[in-house]
């Protein structure tokens, strides 16, 4: 049974972090958190396990972290879960990582209904796996008309691509009448991203230490707050996230104005 803030009666064993997480939620909360999910590999390397390892184990704590973004009333996370780059890594280690979707999403669903969390998907989902594909519409469909956070995977996704293929779309629309040059404007550029409906992430994250952007959201990043920790994602934890969302609040956006405005 979930109360009306979607908790349930075995949440409340940790009063710290339930009051850290109600206080969080009284604020000024970001509606998009994005986060690059780095660090499996040297997480499963600490181990002396193999990198698949990592990654099996990142993917188990989505659960944890969409569990604590969902508390605190984020309206969508997007998570990298795999670039259009990453094709360039042994093919073993691309086979695993098409599997996750579908144990995760298969052993996660029902939970998913019961927090009303919509799955999304951004990247080009057709030069996916046929399961992994299957897995992913499922958990779309499943979960079309439920209202509460958007989970959104970015799967075979980069963020230069998707810039092209807005270009072919816009410039098609040019080429067909249905558009004039003169009316594209910043609004028809991000109309055709594949976040079209999603706001801008108000924070970004990135775990295990690199500070790069790895082709992600190039364009929809453009005002977000970063968060960088040396914490590998398997073990970033609800604590990690509430203080990057902590630290979030405390900040003064200011979008290019002056302070205060
Ligand atoms: C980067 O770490 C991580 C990835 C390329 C894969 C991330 C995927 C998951 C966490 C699970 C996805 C699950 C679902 C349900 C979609 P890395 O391998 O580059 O780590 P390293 O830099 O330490 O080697």
């Amino acid at each position: 049974m979930l109360d009306k803030l979607g908790w349930r009666k075995t949440d409340k064993k940790d009063a710290t972090l339930q009051e850290r997480m109600l206080k969080v939620r009284s604020e000024s909360v970001p509606q998009h958190i994005a986060i690059i999910m780095d660090g499996n590999g040297r997480w499963a390397q600490k181990r002396a396990l193999p990198r698949v390892a990592g990654h099996h184990e990142g993917m188990k704590n989505i659960r944890t972290i969409t569990r604590c973004a969902n508390k605190v009333g984020i309206g969508a996370l997007t998570l990298y879960a795999f670039s259009t780059e990453n094709w360039k890594r042994p093919r073993k280690e691309v086979e695993f990582l098409m599997r996750l979707p579908e144990e995760f999403l298969t052993s996660f669903l029902p939970e998913l209904m019961e927090l009303n969390i919509r799955v999304r998907m951004i990247g080009e989902i057709d030069a996916l796996p046929t399961h992994t594909q299957k897995a992913v519409q499922n958990a779309m469909n499943t979960t079309a008309s439920n209202t509460g956070m958007i989970l959104n995977f970015a799967l075979n996704y980069g963020s230069r691509r998707e810039m092209v293929l807005s270009v072919q779309e816009i410039v098609t629309q040019v080429q067909n009448g249905t558009l004039s040059l003169e009316d594209i404007s910043e609004e028809t550029i991000s109309n055709h991203l594949m976040t079209s409906q999603l706001p801008d992430p108000d924070l970004l994250i990135r775990t295990s230490g690199e500070l790069r952007l790895s082709n992600f959201l190039l364009w929809q990043l453009a005002y977000s707050e970063f968060w960088f920790t040396e914490v590998h994602w398997p073990e970033f934890s609800d604590k990690d996230l509430l203080e990057a969302v902590e630290s979030y609040q405390s900040r003064n956006r200011r979008y290019g104005g002056l302070k205060g405005e």
